[in-house]
């Protein structure tokens, strides 16, 4: 166990990516626990596109992290003293640990940290078996009502959610699953390895023209990530009652304040169409289910996920920066 507690604060809002004076790295004494708790470690962190919403002071899922308070973020923790019924040394836990070593919990119906299944990975967890996997599923199943013969895009296609949305549309019976994504080897890597039907890299390619090739009957579901330019040329080539899924707008994460709205939209209106956005915290009481067919999905390789892991929590700030330069594939974690 370290002598110190280091851990990262808010030390002032960002106008646009996040720069080194963004956060500052503290350091303090590691916290005692207190009768009734228990003391955890925190050993990976998941890196999110939520935490940059977070650090603006405008309305989202939760309220802005405060100037001087510890970065919220989902981490996956090992219980290292206990004085907690419910908690035992070397349990790994799963919760809102926050940027920081050390963080202090009780056991209870609201407990912060609840306990991972033996032998689950960290970044399964916190990836394809966790918060992106769960999102990726009610999002296609539930929001996105993803049917047999459905013509599908997702775009942030191989990122941590998008990778995994556009497989279970696959496996679902969609008739074409394209992928919108940065870069030509992460477009070859949607259509080798993860079975997209086709993949278009928004960096050279113009989506709107290449979406009217591949989809050339229209979108049925479109899974947006990114928001932006992007949905715009999704909205241009809407089939007849197609579904919008809006997981996200990570294209629009840096500047929030004076982002403008799609251009397209009307679209909507022309097409019989329906945009719906949705927070995966609506959807608690099913994970159990959705984490079940999910894995038996894994394990029979009907799926796949990647993950990529940035080692010190002092990189933190950096690794959150790589989702908005497209530097990760897959789920993006930190082992601190
Ligand atoms: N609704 C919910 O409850 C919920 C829950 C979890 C996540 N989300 C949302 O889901 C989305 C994906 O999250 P994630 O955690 O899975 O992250 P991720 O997709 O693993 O990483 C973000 C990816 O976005 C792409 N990107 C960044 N800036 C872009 C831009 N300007 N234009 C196009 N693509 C851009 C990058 O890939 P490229 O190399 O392809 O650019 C990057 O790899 C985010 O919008 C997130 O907020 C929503």
């Amino acid at each position: 166990m370290a002598d110190q507690n280091r851990r990262f604060i808010l030390a002032e809002r960002p106008a646009g990516s996040v720069e080194e004076s963004t956060m500052r790295l503290e350091r303090g004494p590691v916290p005692e626990p207190g009768p009734g708790q228990a003391l955890a470690q925190v050993r990976f962190l998941s890196i999110d596109p939520a935490i940059r919403v977070w650090l603006d002071d405008l309305p989202s899922d939760l309220p802005p992290i405060a100037i001087g308070e510890v970065i919220r973020g989902l981490g996956v923790a090992e219980i290292v003293r206990s004085d907690c019924d419910g908690y035992e040394p070397g349990d790994l836990t799963l919760g809102l640990t926050g940027w920081q070593d050390y963080v202090l919990v009780d056991k209870g119906e609201h407990s912060m940290l609840r306990t991972l299944a033996p032998g689950l990975a960290p970044e399964t967890a916190l990836g394809v078996l966790g918060v992106n996997g769960m999102t990726a599923y009610f999002g296609m199943l539930d929001v996105g009502r993803v049917t047999e013969g459905d013509v599908v895009v997702v775009s942030g296609a191989a990122g941590a959610t998008g990778s995994i949305a556009g497989q279970i549309a696959r496996v679902k019976g969609a008739a074409k699953v394209i992928g919108v994504a940065g870069g030509p080897e992460k477009c070859t890597w949607l259509v080798e390895e993860l079975g997209f039907t086709a993949a278009i890299d928004y960096k050279a390619d113009d989506v709107s023209s290449r979406l009217a090739e591949l989809a050339p009957a229209g979108i049925d579901l479109f899974f947006d990530n990114v928001g932006g330019e992007i949905l715009d040329a999704c909205l241009a080539n809407l089939s007849e009652r197609a579904r919008v899924v809006l997981c996200g707008a990570i294209s629009v994460y840096n500047s929030r304040a004076t982002a403008g709205g799609p251009a397209n939209y009307m679209m909507l209106i022309f097409r019989n169409a329906r945009m719906e956005g949705f927070e995966i915290t609506n959807y608690f009481d099913r994970f159990e289910a959705a984490q079940a067919e999910l894995g038996a999905w894994l394990e029979s390789g009907a799926i796949d996920s990647a993950e990529q892991i940035v080692d010190g929590l002092e990189r933190a700030p950096g690794a959150l920066n790589l989702l908005f330069t497209g530097g990760n594939t897959g789920k993006l974690v930190v082992r601190t």
